[in-house]
């Protein structure tokens, strides 16, 4: 007898960028060529001081449990942390530690959200916030994000979205996939709502140091938002630590026993001698973030030059996180076939914007956490591809 899945397995979604990577992968063992635009983390190292405190931490015996809600001289970090680069005044008890990022969306969600409640989110936007929803039966509303606003939502349509059933909204700046970035204005409007309505508001603030002008502003720092906003950060994407699952979580006093909870239930706690590593990022110089910054900033002009240059390709400048987000719907492909032709056809791995909800038909994600010389190389095959052909890119990809 077949093996029958629990039903509620039938409601949870997954990130194509995994499933993608491993097509890329073995494209790769037939001795196809590939280059890795699909996959959102960031190409460098580690910085070597982190990688230090964490062997130190391990010589010094940091290789058992700790407290569910991670190292208290962490949780202090973290908000010393948020008052240095968020003029947040957090206390440490609020911060909760966690094994990446992703985890503080899975415990914020089945810690708030009844089967019914409708949780409003960004369409495009990250796959995981409406699988997560779906999973634990609430409704989850799309919020579009058009290319004519430069990917940030309509404050009218936002407001007609909301009903007595919202209970939570979830926004995303800088944001993944489209790289837009919400102003004091958006934050305003969506804290007047949640103010109005008591609504909660998932921050997740993951990019907040990928950020190309400006200084980032949390929707925690506006009038009474600190006890109704879940902020969601982590150590992956600002110091290239992807491997290392590392994130945290500030939430609302009430909900931190029951988060506890959740991870004493699953996870038990981070591990501890990363958390010493997360320490010395926090406390330690910051070079290597800025260095980052700069490199991505060469980068993403090189990429949003050289998509605008393509035929049927517009490309906005993102202004934030490292992802490039183009308009392809000029190429006469839709968004599948087109990142399935470019993977198949010229050996570049890339996201359908379909693979970030249904408002994503008619753009592709390009992450540029890739070297020069890759995008370089990436943007030849597509030109090859979309000029002449599956042929001649085939060609190419085969060298
Ligand atoms: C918008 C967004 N939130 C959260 C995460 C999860 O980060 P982590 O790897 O720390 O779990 C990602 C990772 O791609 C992301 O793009």
């Amino acid at each position: 007898m077949p093996i029958v899945p629990a039903e509620r397995m039938g409601h949870i979604g997954q990130e194509t960028a995994f499933e993608v990577l491993v097509r890329a992968r073995a494209l790769e063992a037939m001795g196809r060529s590939v280059v890795h635009l699909e996959i959102g983390e960031p190409d460098f190292d580690t910085p070597g001081h982190i990688v230090a405190a964490a062997q130190d931490a391990l010589e010094a015996g940091y290789t058992h449990y700790g407290p569910g809600a991670g190292l208290p001289e962490l949780r202090l970090a973290v908000s010393h942390y948020l008052q240095r680069w968020r003029n947040l005044e957090v206390e440490p008890d609020r911060v909760v530690i966690t094994p990446g990022g992703k985890p503080v969306m899975f415990f914020a969600i089945l810690a708030l959200v009844n089967p019914g409640d409708e949780v409003l989110y960004p369409d495009p936007g990250f796959p995981i916030y409406e699988s997560m929803v779906r999973f634990v039966g609430g409704r989850a509303v799309p919020m579009p994000l058009r290319e004519e606003r430069r990917f940030r939502f309509d404050p009218d349509e936002f407001r007609s979205l909301v009903s007595d059933r919202t209970r939570l909204i979830i926004i995303n700046s800088p944001h993944n996939p489209t790289g837009s970035v919400l102003t004091h204005a958006d934050l305003e409007a969506i804290a007047d709502i949640a103010r109005e309505r008591n609504i909660v508001v998932l921050s997740d603030e993951i990019y907040a140091r990928i950020l190309y002008a400006g200084q980032h502003e949390s929707i925690a720092t506006f009038p009474d938002m600190l006890d109704r906003t879940i902020i969601l950060d982590g150590w992956s994407k600002t110091w290239a630590m992807t491997g290392w699952r590392l994130g945290f979580g500030v939430f609302p006093r009430e909900l931190v026993p029951h988060v506890e909870r959740l991870i004493s239930n699953s996870v038990s706690c981070t591990a501890s001698f990363a958390q010493q590593a997360a320490i010395a990022a926090l406390e330690g110089n910051q070079d290597a973030v800025d260095r980052m910054l700069d490199e991505f900033r060469g980068r993403r002009a090189a990429i949003v030059a050289g998509l605008n240059d393509l035929p049927g390709v517009r490309c906005l400048e993102p202004d934030g996180a490292f992802y490039a987000f183009p308009n392809i719907t000029a190429t006469g492909y839709t968004s599948r076939a087109l990142a399935d032709a470019l993977l198949q056809d010229a050996g570049v791995a890339c996201l359908a914007g379909t693979a970030f909800g249904q408002y994503g038909e008619g753009f592709i994600r390009f992450s540029y956490a890739n070297s020069l010389e890759n995008i370089e190389l990436a943007l030849q095959r597509m030109r090859l591809f979309l000029e002449q052909g599956q042929g001649a890119s085939q060609a190419v990809a085969r060298r």
